[in-house]
C-alpha cells in the first residue's frame, strides 16, 4: 500500500549506520536529493562524509556513537537538538555468527540493544516529533532474515523479526498522521556485515558476494529509498528475496530453520 508519494526527499535527514554498506548508499541518495545530513556510526565516517558532499548534500555532519547504548542514543538526540528531522534512515544493525550458547553474552546483548532497543528508541523520539508536526518520513532497514528462524545467526534473525513486524504495525498506527514509515527487507547483501558478524566463510556470505545472486548495496538502498518515496509500508529487495518471502510464508518454521543452518554454517 502506498501513502503520500513524493518525487524526492528534502530537508534534514539522519542516517544511522552510514559509514559503510546500505547506510552509506542511502546517505548518498539523500545527498543527491539535496538533503542536509547527519551521518551516524560507531566509527569515523570520512569516506561517507566525502561521498555525501560529492553527491550534493546541502550540509554534512557526522556523529560517532554506539546506538546500542543509551548514552549513544542520547548523544544522537543532543546532536539533532531542536531541529526537525524530515527524514530518518534507521539502518544501523549488526549480527553475530555461531551457535547461541557459544557466544559471549555481551555480543548477544549488543545485537539486541543495537538492532531493537536503539532502533525503537530512535523511532519513538523522532516519530513523536514528526507526528506533532504532521510530517516526516522514516525508512527502517529490517531484513528478510526476520522471516526465518536463524540458527547460527539466531539473535540477529530474531531481532529483525521484531523490527519487520514492528514497522508494519507502526505504519498502521501512523496512517492519517502525515508520517510515512517504510521497512526495507534486504536479503544477503555484499557489505561489511558478514565480516563484522564473523560469518565470512558461510554460504550466506558467499551468496552475498557471488556474481549470480550477489547483491550490490547501492541497488538495495535504491529499492528502499524508492519505497520511502512511494510510501510503501514494506519492501522486499530483489527477486530471489521476493521468492524467499513467499516460501517463508508457507513452509514450516522447522524446515526454514534447517535451510538457514545449511547457509549459516561455517565451512572451516
Ligand atoms: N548485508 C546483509 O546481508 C543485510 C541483509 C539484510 C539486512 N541488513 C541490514 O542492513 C543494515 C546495514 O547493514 P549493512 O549490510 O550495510 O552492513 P555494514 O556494512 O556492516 O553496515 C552496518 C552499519 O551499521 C553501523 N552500526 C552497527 N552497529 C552500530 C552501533 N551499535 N551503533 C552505531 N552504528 C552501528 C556500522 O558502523 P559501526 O560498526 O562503525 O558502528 C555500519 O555503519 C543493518 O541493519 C543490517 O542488519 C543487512
Amino acid at each position: 500500500m502506498s501513502k503520500n508519494p513524493v518525487d524526492k526527499l528534502s530537508g534534514f535527514a539522519v542516517v544511522t549506520g552510514a559509514s559503510t554498506g546500505i547506510g552509506f548508499e542511502l546517505a548518498r541518495l539523500a545527498a543527491r536529493d539535496g538533503c542536509s545530513l547527519l551521518l551516524v556510526a560507531d566509527e569515523p565516517m570520512d569516506r561517507a562524509e566525502a561521498a555525501a558532499r560529492d553527491a550534493g548534500a546541502a550540509r554534512v555532519e557526522t556523529l560517532e556513537a554506539d546506538l546500542g547504548t543509551e548514552a549513544g542514543v542520547d548523544a544522537l538526540a543532543a546532536a539533532i537538538g531542536t531541529r526537525a528531522v524530515d527524514v530518518l534512515f534507521a539502518n544501523a544493525g549488526e549480527g553475530q555468527g555461531g551457535a547461541f550458547l557459544d557466544q559471549d553474552w555481551d555480543s548477544v546483548a549488543s545485537t539486541i540493544d543495537t538492532n531493537i532497543k536503539g532502533t525503537v528508541s530512535l523511532l519513538h523520539r523522532t516519530g513523536r516529533e514528526m507526528r506533532a508536526r504532521g510530517s516526516g518520513r522514516i525508512l527502517v532497514t529490517g531484513s528478510i532474515a526476520g522471516e526465518i528462524p536463524g540458527p547460527l545467526n539466531l539473535t540477529y534473525n530474531a531481532t529483525k523479526a521484531f523490527i519487520d513486524d514492528f514497522c508494519v504495525g507502526l505504519a498502521e498506527e501512523l496512517k492519517d498522521t502525515g508520517v510515512v514509515i517504510s521497512c526495507l527487507l534486504p536479503g544477503a547483501t555484499d557489505t561489511h556485515f558478514f565480516e563484522r558478524a564473523d560469518m565470512e566463510d558461510t554460504r550466506l556470505a558467499e551468496s552475498a558476494g557471488s556474481s549470480l545472486a550477489g547483491v550490490d548495496p547501492a541497488q538495495v538502498a535504491r529499492h528502499g529509498y524508492e519505497a520511502l518515496l512511494k510510501g510503501e509500508t514494506q519492501k522486499v529487495s530483489g527477486l530471489m528475496n521476493k521468492l524467499q518471502h513467499v516460501f517463508a510464508g508457507v513452509l514450516p518454521d522447522e524446515m526454514l530453520a534447517k535451510m538457514h543452518r545449511h547457509l549459516a554454517v561455517s565451512s572451516t
